[in-house]
Order: structure tokens, then C-alpha cells, then sequence
């Protein structure tokens, strides 16, 4: 038994030291972590159990049949993350530059499967030179096999990918349909064709951090929800995220114990600007009424005239969407509805409640936002938030006009609960503008233009630019002191704890894409 033991050892010691010791150092020099550093970092400790680590690969073309490294560049198991349950795959840039050879997908591919079976998160450590070049359609097919798997886990558990290296080609496209990617700031990138291909293609010079590194995904393409400074932040940064949502589509987010007091936030009183035009940022507004310390934002240097994220109100896991007074006045346009869209359903899919925050003067004009689809994008987050069945619950801080006013859980497209403090404006449009468009013949004959727009100016704010009207057709259901704010938040979502709502039977909807 000792000799089948000390062979036991043998192989384990050779699958941990992975493509060996010069590589592990050079993994280090470029300030990186080894596969197995990360794991051990992102897992409780001692919870990771490794699965498949003397698997190796088949291909025996251009002498591979000579290199056999157990675990075939990539470590897979589980283990804990706050004492639930997680599958975890982290590529090992150490042994064949982390390519995906066929053995290394199937690998991927049985804890993807596990992780569906048995209701818990996956996460992927990506740290790879894409497909092994050796194996040829052998690689792109076991792309092929874990993107059919992540088709298959969207919205039955939470899929995260952490970039924490190359991710290059195709090989993008996995994280691109998990729900969260994390880069890591200097040592990764994701493009689908790189910088020697742009060259020859589009004569374009670019580095592979300008064309696609951790900045430029967070805050151009969107591609990345989150950066971290290094790996140990963007390991830690995954474990914060987890904590907001459930194991999977059948569970509710975990609660932390609560004990309801005053709930009195005198902060919110000074916020909103005495002049309707002058911004704020709505961060603040978030920070009122959310527990303190537990709003994580993300795609924060993406359509920052929307903000998303995740927080804790009494101790309940909420997903934040609001307008952004602070940019573009809080308009939506095409990146900021598709930033919420994608959100939004995200915590639909996930049992999480919704807190919508409103202060939104309309979409975005122009021939660039019409010409790039504002009304498909637009009607991606009025068409997210109609389906979604979770808790809804709205607080217009200011302005809710127009078509806007419809699309950000307006009570007409199914929200729970409206509420809206004193300073909000629930109008077809500004008063200057409106007042130009109806008053246009009074205003044109009379003997001061400029004082008459300011009478009919005054006439049409005194008739809308508040929120009674709203309220009194029953569109509102309080306006409330914004003081009260949080404790009126706490109890509607309270109430709403036993929400039980269906959408009509159907293969699925046809979100307009
Ligand atoms: C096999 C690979 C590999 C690959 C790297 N290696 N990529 N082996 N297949 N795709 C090996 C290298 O030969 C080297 O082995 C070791 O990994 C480390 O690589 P280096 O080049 O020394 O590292 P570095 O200088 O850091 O450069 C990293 C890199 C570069 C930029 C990722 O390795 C690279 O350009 N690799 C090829 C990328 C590529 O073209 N992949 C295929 C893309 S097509 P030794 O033994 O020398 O240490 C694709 C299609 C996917 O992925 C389609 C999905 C649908």
C-alpha cells in the first residue's frame, strides 16, 4: 500500500507543480498569480476539492504525445465562498500558455455540468493563449461544447468570469454570455481579433492594452462589469459579488438579520438642488437609504448617466438601477438602456429585488442615437423591466418625463410599489419646452415674448411639475418626505417578500436585441 500511495503522491506533486518551476516564476515576474494561488485565495480555506487533476491530453501531433502535464492547463473542482457552495475552473497559463485543448473543455464543460446539477455558481479563472493550436478543430469544438453549456446555465445559476490574462479569439465569447466578467487592470485583454490582425486588416495601430485591456472594456465597450487593481483584489472583488445573489434561479438571495428602528436619514433632505437643472449625484441619494458600506456599483466608467449595482437594504440583497443627474443629465440613450436592460434581467433571473431610482429629463436626441437603434436599445430596458416579475419598487426623485417616465418602473409597466418625493416633475416634458410647443401662437403675438413663455412657462410648472397629478390618478402611491425614504423602502420590500407574480405561458418573449 505504501508504494501505491508514494505513486499516489508522486502524480499529485507533478499535476501541482503544472508546466514547472521557470514557468511558475515567470507567471509571478509578470505579477500574476499561478492557477492554484488564485483558487486557494478565492475559496474558503482548505474547502477547494480538485476534480480531474491527472486528466491529460489525447493529441499526439507535433510530438505532444512526448508533453503530458496532469491536469492539462486548467484546475477544476469546488469548493466554498461564505460557506456556499461554488464550481470553480482556473486556466494555468504555466502549461501550454493555458490553451484549450478537447481534455481541458471537457474538463471545464463536467464542472459547468456539476454546477447546474447541483444548483451552485461557477466561476472562471481565464488565463489563456486561446485554442491549442496542436489540436486544431478538436479545440474549437470544445469551445464550441462550454459555450452550449453557458447557453445552458444562463439564468439556472450565476456564471462569473474573472480575466486575469490572454482572452483572445473566440475563446471571448464564454465570458461574454456569463453574467458578470471581472479584468484585471495591466496583465489581461479581451478582443476577438488582435492587434497584428487589426494591422493588416484596417492598417490601425494599436496596443493590445489601447484595443482591448481592462480600461478600455470598463469603460468603451462595457465588455467588463468590474477591474481590479491585481489578482488578489479581482479574487476578492468575485467574493463581494457572490454575496448578493442566490446559488441559483430556484433561491432567494441570502438576508442578513435586521432589526427595523427609526430609519430617519436627515442626509436626504439637502440632495436634490433647489434649481430643477443643477446636478446632483444620485450615488448619494443610493448611499441614504442602502445599508451602510454595501453598495457595490458596476460598469461604473461605463453609461454613466445610469448607475447599477447591488446592495443591502435591512439586510435584503437589492439590485439598484438609477438615473445620473451628474452625466448627460441623466438621459437614456442607446448604452445606458442596454446597461440596464442586461441588469435588470440579470436580477430577474436571480430573485433579486429592484429598487429604481428616477431622475430622467427623456432620451437622448440626435442623428448618432437614432442612427445607432435608440428605439431598439430604448425598448430594451421598457421591454426588461415589463417582464420582470421580481419586486419592483420606484422612488422618482425629480424629473420623470416623457417616454422615460413610462419605461423606468412606471407603475403602468408593472411595478409594486411608486413613490416620489415632494421635488419630483412627472410631466410629457420640461415646462420651457412644452410651453414653446402649445403657447407657441400666444407667445409669437404677444407684445413681450419673452415674458409671456414666462407666464405659460409658470402655468404648465404649476400644472405638472409636481408629482400630484400622478398621484392623484393613483400612478403614485405616496409622495413621501425624502427623509422617510429608507423606511418607506424597507417596509414596501417587506411586503413584497411573498410577491407571487406570472408572466403568460410562452417558449420566451423576443426581447428586441
Ligand atoms: C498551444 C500555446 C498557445 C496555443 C501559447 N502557447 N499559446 N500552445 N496553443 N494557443 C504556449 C507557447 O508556445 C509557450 O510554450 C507557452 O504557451 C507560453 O507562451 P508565450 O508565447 O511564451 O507567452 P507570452 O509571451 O506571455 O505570450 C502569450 C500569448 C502568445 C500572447 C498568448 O502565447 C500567443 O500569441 N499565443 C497564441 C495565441 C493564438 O493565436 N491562439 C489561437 C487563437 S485562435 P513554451 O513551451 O515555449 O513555453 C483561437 C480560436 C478560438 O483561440 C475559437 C473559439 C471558437
Amino acid at each position: 500500500m505504501k508504494d501505491k500511495l508514494d505513486l499516489l503522491q508522486d502524480k499529485i506533486d507533478e499535476a501541482q507543480l503544472g508546466g514547472g518551476l521557470k514557468r511558475i516564476d515567470a507567471q509571478h515576474a509578470k505579477g500574476k498569480l499561478t492557477a492554484r494561488e488564485r483558487i486557494h485565495l478565492l475559496l474558503d480555506p482548505g474547502s477547494f476539492e480538485e476534480i480531474g487533476m491527472l486528466v491529460a491530453h489525447r493529441c499526439t501531433d507535433f510530438g505532444m504525445e512526448q508533453q503530458q502535464i496532469p491536469g492539462d492547463g486548467v484546475v477544476t473542482g469546488y469548493g466554498t465562498i461564505d460557506a456556499r457552495l461554488v464550481y470553480v475552473f482556473a486556466q494555468d497559463f504555466t502549461v501550454f500558455g493555458g490553451s484549450l485543448s478537447e481534455t481541458h473543455a471537457e474538463k471545464i464543460c463536467k464542472i459547468m455540468e456539476l454546477a447546474m446539477r447541483n444548483g451552485a455558481p461557477v466561476i472562471g479563472l481565464n488565463d489563456s493563449g486561446g485554442a491549442r493550436i496542436q489540436e486544431g478543430v478538436n479545440s474549437l469544438g470544445g469551445y464550441a461544447d462550454i459555450f452550449y453549456r453557458n447557453v445552458m446555465a444562463s439564468g439556472v445559476v450565476p456564471q462569473i468570469s474573472a480575466i486575469m490574462g490572454p482572452c483572445a479569439g473566440g475563446a471571448v465569447y464564454s465570458p461574454a454570455i456569463t453574467d458578470f466578467t471581472i479584468m484585471v487592470e495591466n496583465t489581461s485583454y479581451m478582443f476577438v481579433t488582435g492587434p497584428n490582425v487589426v494591422k493588416t486588416v484596417t492598417n490601425e495601430e494599436v496596443t493590445s492594452e489601447e484595443l482591448g485591456g481592462a480600461m478600455t472594456h470598463a469603460t468603451k465597450s462595457g465588455v467588463t462589469h468590474l477591474t481590479a487593481a491585481n489578482d488578489v483584489d479581482c479574487l476578492d472583488k468575485i467574493r463581494r459579488l457572490l454575496g448578493y445573489m442566490p446559488q441559483n434561479c430556484e433561491e432567494k438571495p441570502i438576508s442578513h438579520p435586521y432589526t427595523l428602528d427609526e430609519e430617519w436619514r436627515e442626509e436626504l433632505m439637502g440632495i436634490v438642488p433647489e434649481n430643477p437643472n443643477h446636478p446632483y449625484d444620485i450615488r448619494d441619494v443610493v448611499k441614504g437609504i442602502v445599508d451602510e458600506s454595501t453598495f457595490m456599483e458596476l460598469h461604473e466608467n461605463y453609461a454613466e448617466n445610469i448607475v447599477v449595482g447591488f446592495a443591502r437594504l435591512a439586510g435584503r440583497s437589492i439590485g439598484i438601477v438609477g438615473n445620473q443627474p451628474m452625466s448627460l443629465a441623466g438621459v437614456l440613450d442607446v448604452e445606458s438602456s442596454r446597461k440596464g436592460a442586461r441588469f435588470v434581467r440579470f436580477c430577474d433571473s436571480f430573485n433579486i429585488p429592484l429598487l429604481v431610482l428616477v431622475d430622467v429629463p427623456g432620451f437622448l436626441p440626435g442623428t448618432d442615437q437614432e442612427w445607432n437603434g435608440i428605439i431598439t436599445n430604448g425598448a430594451k430596458l421598457l421591454y426588461a423591466f415589463s417582464e420582470a416579475t421580481v419586486p419592483r419598487v420606484t422612488l422618482i426623485t425629480r424629473k420623470a418625463y416623457g417616454g422615460a417616465y413610462d419605461v423606468m418602473n412606471s407603475k403602468h409597466i408593472g411595478a409594486d410599489m411608486n413613490f416620489a418625493w415632494p421635488t419630483a416633475e412627472i410631466a410629457v416634458m420640461g415646462a420651457k419646452g412644452a410651453s414653446e410647443i402649445i403657447f407657441r401662437k400666444e407667445i409669437m403675438e404677444a407684445a413681450s415674448p419673452e415674458e409671456m413663455l414666462a407666464q405659460k412657462e409658470q402655468e404648465y410648472k404649476d400644472a405638472f411639475a409636481h408629482p400630484y397629478r400622478a398621484a392623484q390618478r393613483g400612478f403614485i402611491d405616496e409622495v413621501i418626505d425624502p427623509r422617510l425614504s429608507r423606511r418607506k423602502l424597507i417596509r414596501a420590500f417587506a411586503t413584497l417578500e411573498s410577491k407571487v407574480a406570472r408572466l403568460p405561458r410562452k417558449k420566451h418573449g423576443n426581447i428586441p436585441l
